[in-house]
């Protein structure tokens, strides 16, 4: 029997697979590495149906609050722009590099999601949740923080989809593409992290520069294969 049907608090549409009969099919390539997605998972991790596509597993989240941390130091604060399940919230608040993180996600639901995972890793207080749109966000609530931020980005890549392209695309990923990321984000903060499916158009990507930058983009690999890339706008002293 799936958690979800013993505990009354947890919100619908929202669950916790103990064992693999519980578990849709479309899921089940995902349910069966959910300990290298957290290592916590056993302990009640809450997740959507969807939040499995997208979340950054781990590891992968643990390397880029590392790297991420290389930023200036004058940058104290870090946006999460797009908060999911928590994957990366977590691992920038266990990296304690943060005076302040801010967490904004546009779904209630999987904001109570991120939010409870925070608490079974002991982070949840460290973080302050948006629930928002975060270009609305960025805009009004966040705009005095800007220009001490660094904002991260894990956008939606469109569903798993975005696999079947040997270069994706990122002027048409669905619903934000790059430019228009890059835009919001880039308008009051100098410091932009997107994380961007691996087989992301270089091209593009080197758009996104300034003339003589030089820009970092890095392949995150678990398993012997890239997972994901980030490609890193500002100065950051990465090693
Ligand atoms: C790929 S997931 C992020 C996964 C996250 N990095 C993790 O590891 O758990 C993208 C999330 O962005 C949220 N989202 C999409 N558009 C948004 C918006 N305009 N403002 C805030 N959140 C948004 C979606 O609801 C989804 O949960």
């Amino acid at each position: 029997m799936a958690t979800d049907e013993a505990a009354e608090d947890i919100p619908a549409g929202v669950h916790h697979f103990d064992t693999a009969d519980d578990v849709p099919f479309e899921i089940s390539k995902y349910w069966h590495q959910r300990k290298s997605i957290f290592s916590r998972y056993d302990d009640g991790i809450w997740m959507t149906d969807d939040l499995w596509f997208g979340v950054t597993p781990e590891p992968v989240a643990k390397k880029i609050a590392l790297d991420i941390a290389s930023a200036p130091a004058s940058k104290r604060i870090l946006i999460d722009a797009f908060a999911g399940a928590g994957g990366n919230t977590i691992q920038f608040a266990l990296s304690g590099r943060w005076n302040q993180i801010f967490a904004v996600e546009k779904d209630a639901t999987v904001l109570a999601c991120a939010k409870h995972n925070a608490e079974i890793y002991g982070v949840a207080k460290k973080i302050v949740w948006i629930h928002g749109d975060v270009f609305d966000v960025l805009a009004k609530k966040l705009k005095f923080q800007l220009k001490n931020a660094v904002i991260f980005g894990s956008p939606p890549w469109g569903g798993p989809t975005y696999a079947d392209y040997e270069v994706f695309d990122l002027d048409v990923m669905e619903p934000y593409s790059l430019t228009a990321l890059h835009q919001a984000f880039s308008k009051g903060a100098s410091h932009v992290v997107l994380y961007l499916p691996r087989t992301s158009a270089l091209e593009q990507l080197a758009q996104i520069a300034q003339d003589g930058e030089k820009m970092r983009v890095i392949h995150y690999c678990m398993s012997g294969s890239s997972k994901a890339l980030c490609v890193y706008v500002g100065g950051f002293a990465i090693e």
